[in-house]
Order: C-alpha cells, then sequence, then structure tokens
C-alpha cells in the first residue's frame, strides 16, 4: 500500500492507495476515527454492492447506517443534500461520526458537501471507485451540488480525514468510465509532468485495458502526488490551483451544450479540450510542432477521440461562445487560458476568446477536420 500526505491550510491528511485495501478499512477506522460511534455510507445503485458490503464487514466499533442513492450527475442537488442530511440528523450523528462517500466523484462531491455543512462539519472520508475520482475529485476538498443555473455553484473547501484507494474497484468500471478517468491522469502529465508523459507512452494501453493494476496504481500515485502538490500551494483555488482546469473551458462547454448527458462525459469533453487548448498553445507560438505531434500521436495510439464536429455545429457555435465566456476564468471580456510552452510545462495567458479560441474553432468547422 503506498501513502501519499496531503496538507493543506485546513488539514493534512493521507491517501491510501493499493490493491484489495478495503479490507483495511478498520485499522484505519482505529487510528483516524477513534470517537466515532456512528457511520452513514452513501453511494449510487450502480456501484457494485459487493464493495459496500465488504466496507460495511470492515466498520468496527460503530453502527453502521447505508443509503444507495439514484445514479447521475442530477443527484447533485439540494433534494438528495437533505436527504442525507436528515439522515444524519435524525439518528443525531455527532461531529465525531463520519460520513463515507463510497462512489464515483458526483457521491464524492455531493457526501463531502453534506458532511462539511451538518453540525458545521462532520468527519468525512473518501473512498472513490472511479478512475476520475481516484485521481482527481476525491483530493483537494472541493464539494459541491449544481442548481438551476449550472454546475457546481453551490460547495465548499472541505478535507476528508482519508481517503482510501482501492484500486481493485475498477475492475468493474465500463471502459469508457476509465477513458473519462484516464483524460485526468493525461492532463497532469501535460501541464506539469513531461517524464510521466513519456511513461504513459508506454503504459497507457496497459492503464486502459488494466493489464496491470500495479502500473494503474503507479499512475494514480502520481497522478495524486501532483493534485496535492498544486492544493498545497492554493487549496481554494485563488490563483495556481487553475492549471488544473487545463482544457477544461471548452470541456465546459461541450457538455453543457449537450445538456451534461450521456453524449458527452465529462473526461471525454477533457480529451478534446486539451487538444484544442494544446493546437492553440501551438499556433500562439508556444508548444512546438513536434510536441503538439507527440500528443496527437498519443491520441491516436490509445484511440482517444479529439474530434468535436458532431457536438459544435455553427448553429450552436455562439451558444459555446456565450459559454466559454461565462467560464469562470473569464471576467466577461477577457479570459485566462492555460496554455502549453512544452509537454510538462504550463504557462497561463490573460486574452480575449477573440484572439484564441473563436479563429481556431471558427477555422476547424470551415476546414471540417476535427
Ligand atoms: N471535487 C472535485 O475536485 C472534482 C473534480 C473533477 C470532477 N468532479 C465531479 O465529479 C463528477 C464526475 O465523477 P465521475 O467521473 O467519477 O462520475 P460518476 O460519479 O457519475 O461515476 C460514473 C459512473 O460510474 C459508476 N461507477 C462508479 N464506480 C463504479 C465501479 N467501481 N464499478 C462500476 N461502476 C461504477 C457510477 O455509478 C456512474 O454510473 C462530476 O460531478 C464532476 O463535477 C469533482
Amino acid at each position: 500500500m503506498k501513502i501519499l500526505n496531503v496538507h493543506t491550510l485546513s488539514k493534512k491528511y493521507p491517501i491510501f492507495i493499493g490493491n484489495n485495501i478495503l479490507s483495511k478499512f478498520h485499522s484505519l477506522q482505529g487510528k483516524f476515527l477513534k470517537k466515532t460511534k456512528k457511520v452513514l455510507v452513501v453511494t449510487s445503485k450502480n456501484i457494485p454492492s459487493k464493495y459496500t458490503l465488504e466496507l460495511k464487514r470492515k466498520i468496527t466499533n460503530a453502527k453502521v447506517f447505508s443509503i444507495s442513492l439514484p445514479d447521475g450527475e442530477r443527484i447533485k442537488s439540494d433534494k438528495y443534500l437533505f436527504q442525507i442530511t436528515n439522515i444524519l440528523s435524525k439518528n443525531n450523528f455527532s461531529r465525531e461520526d463520519c460520513l463515507i462517500a463510497l462512489g464515483g466523484g458526483v457521491i464524492g462531491d455531493l457526501s463531502g458537501f453534506a458532511a462539511s455543512i451538518y453540525k458545521r462539519g462532520i468527519n468525512f472520508v473518501q473512498i472513490p471507485t472511479t478512475l476520475l475520482s481516484q485521481v482527481d475529485s476525491s483530493v483537494g476538498g472541493k464539494t459541491g451540488i449544481n442548481n438551476q443555473f449550472g454546475k457546481n455553484l453551490i460547495g465548499t473547501f472541505y478535507q476528508p480525514s482519508f481517503v482510501l484507494i482501492d484500486s481493485q474497484t475498477l475492475k468493474t468500471l465500463p471502459y469508457r468510465e476509465m477513458v473519462a478517468g484516464f483524460a485526468e491522469i493525461l492532463k497532469y502529465a501535460l501541464i506539469l509532468d513531461k517524464k510521466f508523459f513519456k511513461w504513459l507512452e508506454k503504459n497507457g494501453e496497459v492503464i486502459l485495458k488494466r493489464k496491470n493494476f500495479k502500473i494503474i496504481e503507479q499512475a494514480i500515485y502520481q497522478s495524486c502526488r501532483h493534485k496535492a502538490f498544486v492544493v498545497k500551494k492554493d487549496e481554494k483555488e485563488k490563483n495556481i490551483r487553475a492549471i488544473l482546469n487545463f482544457g477544461h473551458t471548452f470541456a465546459h462547454a461541450l457538455e453543457t451544450v449537450t445538456n451534461y448527458s450521456k453524449t458527452i462525459i465529462h473526461g471525454e469533453a477533457v480529451l478534446i479540450g486539451m487538444v484544442v487548448a494544446s493546437r492553440l498553445s501551438n499556433q500562439l507560438g508556444y508548444l512546438p510542432s513536434v510536441e503538439l505531434k507527440k500528443i496527437i500521436n498519443l491520441y491516436n495510439q490509445l484511440n482517444l477521440k479529439f474530434s468535436y464536429s458532431k457536438i459544435v455545429k455553427n448553429k450552436n457555435l455562439k451558444k459555446v461562445f456565450t459559454i466559454m465566456n461565462n467560464d469562470k476564468k473569464s471576467d466577461g471580456k477577457n479570459i485566462k487560458i492555460i496554455l502549453l510552452k512544452k509537454i510538462g510545462s504550463f504557462i497561463i495567458k490573460e486574452t480575449t476568446l477573440k484572439k484564441s479560441f473563436i479563429p481556431l474553432i471558427e477555422k476547424d468547422l470551415k476546414n471540417g477536420i476535427y
């Protein structure tokens, strides 16, 4: 089992990464949740019940409650938030008690938010079961729900007591979700770590096809290490944490015009967004063409899609640009974009959409290549 410590101003906590380590829960409970008398496990219908059963078996000296919510982004809502906090209230959970998120990023974000506001904060443990949540959303403490006006608009920064990443849970994950998680792994390599990029050139297929779980754990460890490094510097996204949004401005536009449906899932949109951002980096004179070619080659080698012509068309182009202009990195006029200087090295540029994305995307639509 590998251990990685996350240091933030508000809390220091460990991430445990390993194979079959759900079974270690009771020893971690003994160490980190000494005073916990009640535990609520929040999970969702698509998470195989064997994980919930295994976890429940390993919780000792505490009364265990559990709730299995419907699947999908729509449960990141006030309705399900209050469903969770009502269970906590009804059963008189104290601050020493604990809420465990067992599932993907949706369950993690919703449960983390509930844990942060119930009695102004109770113990919280993340047990992420998708690749995306293992390499990204379970680390760093962002929690939240959506409302009618947009995604993640209501939330908190709330760090867990610990994160337990059991690579075995990936065995049951649909391939599409593996690809989505891989997008975030690749993101860390592109913005921060050329050596890691080279390693992914060699091991990408092994990871995606789940051929070797030791390699997968290494990829998770490296990703969490990079995220922990950034979060330590800037827990509340005042500056440097924004680099984790590389590729996300265009990605969010793709997700929004498709109404966050299964047409395109977050990681797939990020894959497309990262190629657009890399091409933009090249056109603006930063990323050398040979490096851009290496990125495209990796996509081709791993059969990762970067074409967006099925989603962005002339008829919704204006809408796409409006969404990008409303991005959190934009003040409505100028936008901060994350570009690559080379593979493994980023640059943050303040510019306008007109001087950056618009010409590139308009040209793409005209040429019909992407
Ligand atoms: N807090 C953050 O910093 C942060 C960062 C990135 C993304 N997010 C959020 O994460 C969410 C996306 O998370 P996600 O990609 O994990 O999606 P998800 O939570 O919707 O999970 C994807 C699908 O996989 C299923 N699943 C989960 N684990 C499984 C397993 N082991 N076996 C079989 N099926 C399994 C789920 O039921 C779901 O159908 C979004 O809401 C996004 O906003 C948050």
